[in-house]
């Protein structure tokens, strides 16, 4: 029922001749079972759109302003990424939310404002190792994802949710298969509360996926595709973990 999803997130990696070489390379892998897409630093969206015009492979943002305009400095709005044909973009990722401070509701105005251009915002939620530690995993994601619920109302039918628990990223741990489904399980009931759509959502798993983990972690009930960070920079890996 619900189609695959991977998105490698490039985070701050790559140049021009990076993207070229990266993209070609998936490119003459592709195509895949799966909904795929990669989701580069902003001054890489044209090559991106240049390259991926006409093939499977989407392309997104990994972060988007609040506002639609303006003077806000260095930041770059949900319209400009809609303009460079991006189909997604990453809003709050564990690095925004702890390098840039952003609340539960700054996150969900974001995805507010993507989804005004017609993007599909892939709204992360996580919790720390403190925060698992001390038992309130699922209290720290209910909550990041009541934000965006609350503003959102019944177009959070169009949005992507990405769990990441914090202390698997980059880290190389990853969460067991039944320790991301159980947070799988949580979040797609708390979306079934505001929208008969839930079912339909995809639910994606980041943090140290890798291609000898993608399958079983795919393979539980709601888990519907992974948001892929390291393993999203190497051809193989990442093609390997589309398969998957
Ligand atoms: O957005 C991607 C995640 O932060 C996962 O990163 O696969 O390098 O652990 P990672």
């Amino acid at each position: 029922m619900r189609k695959t999803l991977v998105v490698g997130n490039w985070k701050m990696n790559g140049t021009r001749a990076f993207a070229a070489g990266l993209l070609s390379e998936l490119k003459a892998l592709s195509p895949w079972a799966a909904d795929v897409a990669v989701c580069v630093p902003h001054p890489l969206l044209a090559d991106a759109a240049q390259q991926l015009q006409g093939t499977v492979l989407a392309w997104g943002g990994q972060d988007c302003s609040v506002h639609a305009a303006g003077a806000y400095t260095g930041e770059v709005s949900a319209a400009m990424l809609a303009d460079w044909g991006c189909r997604y973009v990453i809003v709050g990722h564990s690095e925004r939310r702890a390098y840039h401070a952003e609340s539960d509701e700054t996150v969900a105005r974001k995805a507010q404002a993507a989804l005004a251009q017609g993007l599909t915002p892939i709204v992360c939620v996580g919790e720390t190792l403190a925060e698992r530690e001390a038992a309130q995993t699922d209290a720290v994601v209910t909550r990041q994802l009541a934000a965006v619920i609350a503003l959102l109302g019944e177009r959070i039918q169009d949005v992507v949710v990405a769990y990441e628990p914090v202390w698997a990223i980059g880290t190389g741990l990853t969460a067991t298969p039944a320790q991301a489904q159980a947070v799988h399980a949580l979040l797609r009931a708390q979306l079934a509360a505001a929208t008969p759509a839930a079912a339909s959502m995809r639910l994606l798993y980041g943090g140290s996926v890798k291609p000898d983990n993608a399958a079983e972690l795919f393979a539980q009930a709601d888990i519907d595709g992974g948001l892929i960070g390291g393993a999203a920079l190497k051809a193989a890996d990442f093609d390997a973990i589309c398969r998957a």
